[in-house]
C-alpha cells in the first residue's frame, strides 16, 4: 500500500465552505485527491491519502481516504466529498463517515509518527532530496508533501528525524503533479 500525506496550513477544517480558493486553497487538495486515485476508467485501490488541514475554524483535521467499491466518488465533486467528510467529524474519535473515509483531530507529526511506528518507510517530497529514480522504496511506503506554501520549517525539522527527503525532479512542481509522478514511478516498479 502506498500512502500520501498532503499537508495544508490553510485548508478549511469544517464543511461549510463554498468558494474553494477562500477555503484555504481547497482546489489544490482536490487536485491531489484526483492525482492520488483517478485513472482512466478506473480507480487506484492501492493508495491511501491522508489530508492534514490546519486552517480555521477547528484545526487540526486528519482525513483519510481509500477508494472502496462502495464509495461514491466523482472527479466532478471531490469538493463535495471533502465537505461531507468534514461535516461528519465527531469530537474525540476517529469516525468512518463514508466507506473508506475517516476523519479525526490529529496533527501532521502524529499522523506521520504513527505510520512510521507501523513500520512504514517515510519520505518527504522535497526538490533537494535524493532522486526518486535512484531511491530504494519498500512496498509499504509513505510520501509527505505540502501545499503551495510547502511544509512549515518547524514540522520539516521534526519530520526529517523519521523521514528521508526524496525528489521527483529539478523543478518545483504542483503538489498534484508530484503525486502523479510518484504514482507512476511506483507503478513502473510494481510496488
Ligand atoms: C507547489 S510545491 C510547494 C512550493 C513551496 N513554495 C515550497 O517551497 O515548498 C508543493 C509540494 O510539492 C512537493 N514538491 C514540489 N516540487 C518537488 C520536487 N521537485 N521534488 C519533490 N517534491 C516536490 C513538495 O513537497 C512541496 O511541498
Amino acid at each position: 500500500m502506498r500512502h500520501f500525506i498532503y499537508f495544508s496550513k490553510s485548508a478549511a477544517t469544517s464543511g461549510n465552505f463554498t468558494d474553494l480558493m477562500k477555503a484555504g486553497r481547497m482546489d489544490i487538495a482536490i487536485h491531489v485527491v484526483i492525482a492520488s486515485f483517478f485513472l482512466s476508467h478506473d480507480f487506484r485501490k492501492d493508495a491511501k491519502l491522508h489530508l492534514v488541514f490546519y486552517g480555521m475554524p477547528d484545526p487540526p483535521k486528519h482525513i483519510e481516504i481509500q477508494v472502496k467499491d462502495e464509495l461514491e466518488i466523482s472527479k466532478k465533486d471531490v469538493g463535495g466529498l471533502i465537505k461531507k467528510i468534514l461535516y461528519k467529524y465527531k469530537e474525540g474519535k476517529k469516525t468512518e463517515v463514508l466507506p473508506g473515509c475517516f476523519v479525526e483531530k490529529k496533527s501532521l507529526l502524529k499522523v506521520a509518527e504513527e505510520l512510521s511506528e507501523e513500520g512504514k518507510e517515510i519520505f518527504i517530497l522535497d526538490k533537494k532530496g535524493e532522486d526518486i529514480r535512484n531511491a530504494k522504496i519498500s512496498d509499504d511506503c509513505v510520501f509527505i508533501l505540502g501545499d503551495h506554501e510547502g511544509i512549515p520549517v518547524k514540522e520539516m525539522k521534526r519530520l526529517k528525524q523519521i523521514a528521508d527527503p526524496i525528489s521527483v525532479g529539478p523543478r518545483v512542481y504542483f503538489a498534484s503533479q508530484v503525486v502523479a509522478v510518484v504514482n507512476n514511478e511506483l507503478d513502473r516498479r510494481g510496488i
